[in-house]
């Protein structure tokens, strides 16, 4: 009888027939391996390989500004002369918070017992100290490598010597869009928040069936051709969908290890205007649609989006809004409030109920999602190529080699391919026609891109 319990905890068990509830068991087991991040544990020293964001520029004013990272207490704290520093949060005397610190010209001073820091973590000084060398002199408090970029602070909190280059990708360097910056925290493990964007269906579920639809009436009802492709940073999902009289072609990028950009959606029925080619109608009217590509571009503006964990039940989004540079404000809020709608739990709980977000799907699945439960399906091969990249590149690291996506060719900046566009798609006479030409857009259109960039011969990643 303890055999079979035990063998049922490791094995989820669905129901086999109607009313089958009382037989259902869910498994409990998390796979460590890909979910937990500390020091130490291998997905963590993973995320320690790459500069990671850990708080927006306006947080940090001339207060320290206490946070966590990959479980690591820390405080973010500019001196007075303006120069950053991260370091480990207790004060090496006694351990008292340095969020209760004095900001100095170079450094913070312990609250307590006026210990002094440097933003390298060096003692300046120790008060009331009688012995000449003393070791508190001689030792380092933590701290970080830290850089500030358009609005988001990073840090490297990985092995001194491996510390590589902060990367810029085409995306954060676009003349013609300014970045807004944001950061929304999730009450649970970043890696359930990181697999939503490689799971393009959803558009057409929790962003299009309730009251507030963010991507347009138009996507409701309209299930996407989806597909994954290898790039030479990670990996694109790319999804396509027929709304009336065109194809609606959205490409999400996955960099590895924790970085996806999203394109804009489309808007009142309208192409993205920067990916219009030749004249466009609206809605039903728009016809005979190329696509055109941008360089440099961030391919349709849209969303960046680092997830990065506090710790293994909490974790936040960092990244940009990239928004045209002549665009009013007053369209700029709207389009922002739009994006933002459902991101945090910051809701009443019946308002989450009737027009759910990204939060409440991502969230409600629990703290640490034990992943045997899932039921994968063929709309779900970009979430699972993600995982299989991810573990290729904690197991990489593990062993002292070079991850996909740090060793990406030098140059500024590094190119990415998240995209949208639409082409025009009269109706074809059946299904299997429809399919058909479907999957040969879809294929042209991605080796295209990915041609386009980098010598790369791509890779169709097939369903496992
Ligand atoms: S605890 Fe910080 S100086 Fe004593
Ligand atoms: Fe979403």
């Amino acid at each position: 009888m303890a055999d079979t319990l035990k063998e049922n905890r490791v094995r989820p068990q669905p129901a086999s027939r109607p009313f089958g509830g009382y037989e259902v068991v869910r498994s409990t087991n998390i796979d460590e391996e890909l979910t937990l991040t500390d020091k130490g544990t291998p997905c963590g020293e993973y995320l320690r390989r790459f500069w990671q964001p850990l708080a927006l520029s306006s947080q940090v004013s001339d207060l320290p500004f206490a946070t966590r990272l990959l479980g690591e207490d820390l405080v973010v704290f500019r001196t007075r002369v303006g120069q950053l520093g991260v370091l480990h949060k207790q004060c090496s005397h006694r351990g008292a918070s340095l969020e209760f610190g004095l900001i100095s010209d170079e450094g913070i001073r312990c609250g307590y017992h006026g210990w002094h820091f440097a933003t390298d973590g060096r003692i300046l000084d120790v008060p009331a100290e009688t012995k000449p060398g003393s070791y508190a002199r001689r030792i380092c408090h933590g701290a970080y490598p830290v850089l500030e970029y358009k609005g988001i602070i990073f840090a490297y909190l990985g092995p001194p010597d491996e510390k590589p280059e902060f990367p810029i990708y085409d995306f954060m360097d676009a003349v013609d869009e300014d970045c807004v910056p944001y950061c929304w925290p999730l009450d649970c493990n970043w890696l359930q928040v990181r697999e939503n964007t490689q799971d393009p269906i959803h558009l057409t579920f929790l962003h299009s069936m309730f009251g507030i639809k963010q991507f347009g009436a138009n996507l409701a009802n309209a299930i996407p051709y989806i597909r994954a492709h290898e790039t030479p940073i990670g990996q694109v999902t790319t999804s396509v969908r027929r709304l009336g009289d065109i194809y609606y072609i959205r490409i999400n990028e996955m960099i590895m290890p924790n970085v996806a950009r999203v394109p804009d959606a489309l808007r009142e029925g309208r192409a993205i205007p920067n990916n219009e080619a030749d004249a466009v109608g609206t809605g039903s009217e728009i016809r005979a649609l190329k696509y055109k590509r941008l360089v440099p571009s961030s391919h349709g503006m849209g969303l960046s989006m680092w997830v990065v964990p506090n710790d293994n039940e909490n974790s936040m989004f960092f990244g940009w809004h990239h928004v045209p540079k002549d665009e009013p404000q007053a369209v700029r809020d709207e389009r922002i409030r739009q994006v933002e709608h459902g991101q945090t739990r910051d809701r009443p709980y019946h308002e989450r109920q009737r027009n759910p977000g990204d939060y409440d799907v991502i969230a409600s699945q629990g703290r640490i999602v034990a992943r045997d439960n899932d039921k994968l399906t063929s709309a779900d091969l970009g979430v699972g190529v993600y995982r299989h990249q991810l573990r290729e590149g904690i197991r990489t690291v593990a062993q002292n080699g070079k991850p996909k996506g740090l060793d990406v060719a030098r140059q500024a900046p590094i190119p990415t391919y998240a995209y949208a566009l639409v082409r025009s798609a009269p109706p074809l006479g059946s299904d299997a026609e429809e399919a058909e030409r479907v999957a040969r857009l879809e294929k042209e259109i991605v080796a295209d891109l990915l041609a386009f960039h980098l010598p790369h011969t791509p890779r169709t990643l097939e369903p496992v």
